[in-house]
């Protein structure tokens, strides 16, 4: 026979009643934090699934070139002066971004109101460091600010990557 001293009393062994309770919220604690990761894990498998960039063969260059695609045109509408129009006044897509009249005058008569908007789409015509300084800064490679009616943009950098590799993403036409 062993001695008694071998077997010490647990402090939840001297009553059943109030051992189980215990045991039970240790358990049910640990299996909700079980559960909880799994339905997490569960949820990000099932996001990452559902992402068509992850499925798609050029994740990496894909993503860039249709957020410049938004920027273009939804956000900085670059195609309502850089875009020439039909008879009825509306885009030319076929021409998208190959340079047009500029659809405006000024208020005020201003000599020095640009007549044109150059051709931006397909090859651009600067080189990505100085296309990106203007969309950031403002700032054109001649040092000064481009005429109104083209906008100041003071686009963020990764915004102003993508909407420069959207430029060269399209068919120059001309
Ligand atoms: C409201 C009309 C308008 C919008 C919108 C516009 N532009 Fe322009 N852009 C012009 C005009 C006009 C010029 C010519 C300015 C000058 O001659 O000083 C110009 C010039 C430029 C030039 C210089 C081209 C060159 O060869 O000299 C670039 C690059 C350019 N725009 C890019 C863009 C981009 C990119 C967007 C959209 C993110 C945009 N523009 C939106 C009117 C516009």
């Amino acid at each position: 026979m062993l001695p008694k001293s071998m077997f010490p009393r647990s402090p939840f062994s001297r009553g059943h009643r109030k051992s189980w309770p215990i045991h039970l919220a240790f358990f049910s604690v640990s299996a909700a934090i079980a559960l909880a990761l799994l339905s997490n894990a569960v949820t990000l498998a099932f996001a990452q699934n559902q992402n068509p960039q992850r499925q798609s063969k050029t994740a990496s260059a894909a993503p860039n070139v249709a957020r410049g695609k938004y920027l273009v045109e939804g956000v900085a509408m670059c195609g309502q002066c850089h875009t020439p129009r039909d008879s009825h006044g509306n885009l030319d897509r076929t021409r998208w971004l190959q340079g047009a009249p500029v659809p405006w005058l000024p208020a005020k008569p201003d000599s020095d109101w640009p007549l044109n908007a150059p051709r931006i789409g397909g090859t651009p015509p600067a080189n990505d460091a100085d296309m990106i300084k203007l969309l950031t800064t403002g700032v054109w490679t001649t040092g000064d600010r481009l005429r109104l009616p083209m906008p100041q943009f003071r686009m963020d950098r990764s915004d102003a990557e993508a909407v420069v590799a959207y430029l060269k993403s399209l068919t120059p036409q001309q």
